[in-house]
């Protein structure tokens, strides 16, 4: 069976209680079965690691090397911030698409810049719980036409 890894940065495990105006009223385990549900018929399964330690992270997409089909990562406020999670995604051979939940570039500036976007084959942000959901039909859907 084909995989995709879900990755998760920091206070992702707070959806549900975080924020709520900005990030919805969904949790961690709703995207986690979302996505499940979505690359299923695929024949794909998920592993899920989420972490609010940097190292723990980079470690994480290490030891996927060569593992996966692809990684969906949000690597929350790292992606403003971290060059070697940045270094990590290039460090590796498994195609990674940067997902977030809230459009970032209609909030503060300091979100506009990703130190992972270059390291990826993609970027979607802003669709709430779809963004992980469009990211991973990316991956499962990309030998055929998404209309
Ligand atoms: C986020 C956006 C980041 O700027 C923020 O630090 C997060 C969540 C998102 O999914 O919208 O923690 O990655």
């Amino acid at each position: 069976m084909k995989r995709l890894l879900l990755l998760n940065g920091p206070n992702i495990n707070r959806l549900g209680q975080r924020e709520e105006q900005i990030y919805g009223s969904f949790t961690l385990k709703d995207i986690e079965k979302k996505v499940e549900q979505t690359i299923e018929p695929y024949g794909y399964c998920l592993d899920s690691f989420q972490s609010n330690s940097e190292g723990e992270l980079i470690d994480r997409l290490h030891a996927a090397n060569d593992q996966y089909e692809g990684i969906i990562f949000n690597p929350a406020a790292y992606t403003h911030t971290s060059i070697a999670l940045g270094d990590a995604v290039k460090a590796i051979n498994t195609p990674v698409i940067e997902v977030h939940i809230s459009n970032v570039y209609e909030r503060e500036t300091f979100r506009h810049q990703s130190m992972i976007a270059s390291g990826c084959i993609g970027q979607i942000v802003g669709f709430g719980m779809q963004s992980y959901v469009l990211a991973a039909l990316a991956f499962v859907k990309q030998d055929e036409s998404f209309i």
